[in-house]
């Protein structure tokens, strides 16, 4: 993979004129920020833009544009040995064939390694950073807030693979650190008793998303809630309190009956921006993700863009303001999925949000929905959402233990789009599809085949 990098470094080092286009997620801001930087250090001329995918009409507007080079971030593999007429190197993660092995390619998969929990769009952009430069090395917590968007850490309860070594070099340079700590979310900007009531991964049972009862629960442990006018965050604790409460937790979940592979979600590995103020969204590297989604996912792209450059004023300021209609979203979200209803069939479940849920955040909302309570782990979780243009958005989430027993949503949703002329991918736990709308049912009679086929022939 370095060689590659460095063959990539190669041609943008000897472009004058540089276009990046990179996803609207966490991961593709950092990715499209790290090559932004990149180039910026570099003295070239540079542009940038975000995509929701790419499409005819962006393949067709690019081609028209005759960028000396255009820089694919966390996307492109799709087109790597397609458009040959635009000249292009290639730093994505998402599932792609053997055929696509192309010098100006840069892709986890073709190097054995699997891009959905080794290495993400802005990890692979980073190997790209650092091969041109190793002052470039600053730039790897980056690649870290991105691998986390990503939720590359989900598996193994810490980052793996080539994420490890880009951890490490952010560690050299100082920029980042990592820690054992409660992998909820919030750790660093929420109160206490709203980290417990939000916990997700796992759901705490009778806690998760009853907030009377967390201020009960803290209560009984005797925790001290307040702090003058500010409510206490998991940081102002003290090493006991927060040991106190992981433990009761954690005998919480096991007297409920869920088992130690469960349990042992509770703790991992944290990331922590250690030049960053502590207690900012900027600090931890999942809220940093999380902060970046409320940007460009709503077509604010300048300013997960500016965050990332490192602005900590005027669009810092707006990050924040955009995070809390994200929240609120979310939250809408779910229950409006839950009030919609989520129809099982055979082989999968799937809910359709219409235009209740915006296209770029049903992924999200369906993620979040197979990790809660009362929605079945066992079957795949599909939602649909309309697009706008006559066309449906597919999101499809899986659980790592579908995966393990094969399943593939990435071939599966890609082979369930071709079928309408729609375009679909992504990875084996989580991908998407765009696809006409009316055509949702015969997609879900030909995905199910496909998932059927996975797990059982
Ligand atoms: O487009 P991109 O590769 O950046 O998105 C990856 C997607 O996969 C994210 O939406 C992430 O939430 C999802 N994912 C997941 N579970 C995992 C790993 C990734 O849902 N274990
Ligand atoms: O949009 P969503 O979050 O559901 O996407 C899940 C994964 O599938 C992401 O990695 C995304 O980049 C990928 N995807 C894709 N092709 C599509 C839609 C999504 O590869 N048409
Ligand atoms: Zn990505």
């Amino acid at each position: 993979m370095f060689k590659r990098a460095e063959k990539l470094g190669e041609i943008v080092k000897n472009s004058k004129e540089i276009h990046i286009v990179t996803h609207i997620d966490a991961d593709g801001i950092t990715a499209g920020s790290i090559a932004y930087q990149t180039l910026k250090r570099l003295g070239k001329e540079y542009s940038i833009e975000f995509v929701k995918q790419l499409d005819e009409e962006v393949l067709g507007r690019l081609k028209d544009a005759n960028h000396e080079l255009v820089w694919f971030t966390d996307l492109g593999s799709s087109v790597s040995n397609t458009y040959t007429d635009i000249k292009k190197v290639i730093t994505d993660h998402h599932a792609c064939p053997e055929k696509s092995d192309l010098p100006f390619h840069l892709n986890p998969h073709l190097f054995g390694l699997d891009g959905s929990y080794e290495i993400s769009g802005a990890g692979v952009t980073y190997l790209v950073s650092r091969a041109i430069d190793k002052k470039n090395m600053d730039l790897s917590s980056l690649a870290i807030v991105g691998a986390c968007g990503d939720l590359q850490d989900r598996r193994f309860l810490k980052l793996n693979g080539a994420n490890r070594d880009i951890l490490s070099d952010g560690e050299k340079v100082g920029t980042i650190k990592s820690k054992i700590d409660i992998r909820f979310f919030g750790r660093e900007t929420r109160s206490v008793q709203k980290m417990l009531q939000y916990a997700s991964d796992p759901i705490i049972p009778g806690l998760t998303g009853r907030e009377s009862a967390c201020i009960s629960f803290l209560q009984e442990l005797g925790i001290t809630m307040q702090d003058g006018d500010e409510l206490r965050r998991w940081v102002d604790l003290s090493k006991d309190e927060r040991r106190l409460i992981i433990s009761d937790i954690a005998q919480l979940l096991l007297t409920k009956g869920f088992g130690h592979k469960t349990t042992r979600r509770i703790i991992g590995e944290v990331y922590v921006l250690t030049k960053e103020k502590e207690g900012t969204e900027v600090h931890d590297a999942k809220e940093f993700a999380t902060l970046l989604n409320s940007t460009a996912r709503y077509g604010k792209y300048d300013v997960g863009l500016e965050v990332c450059l490192g602005d900590r004023d005027k669009w810092l300021e707006k990050a924040r303001n955009l995070l809390l209609g994200h929240r609120a979203n979310l939250v809408e979200g779910l229950q409006f999925a839950r009030e919609e209803g989520i129809t099982k069939r055979k082989h999968l479940q799937f809910f359709h949000a219409g235009s209740g849920i915006r296209d770029t955040i049903v992924g999200i909302v369906a993620n979040m929905l197979l990790n809660s309570e009362d929605v079945s782990g066992d079957l795949p979780l599909i939602g649909f959402a309309n697009k706008g243009d006559g066309e449906i958005k597919v999101s499809a989430r899986a659980t790592q233990e579908l995966v393990e027993r094969g399943l593939n949503l990435s071939l599966a949703m890609k082979k369930a789009a071709i079928a309408f002329d729609g375009m679909g991918g992504g990875h084996n736990i989580a991908a998407g599809a765009t696809i006409p709308k009316g055509k949702e049912e015969e997609f879900l009679d030909i995905l199910e085949k496909e998932i059927k086929s996975q797990l059982y022939d």
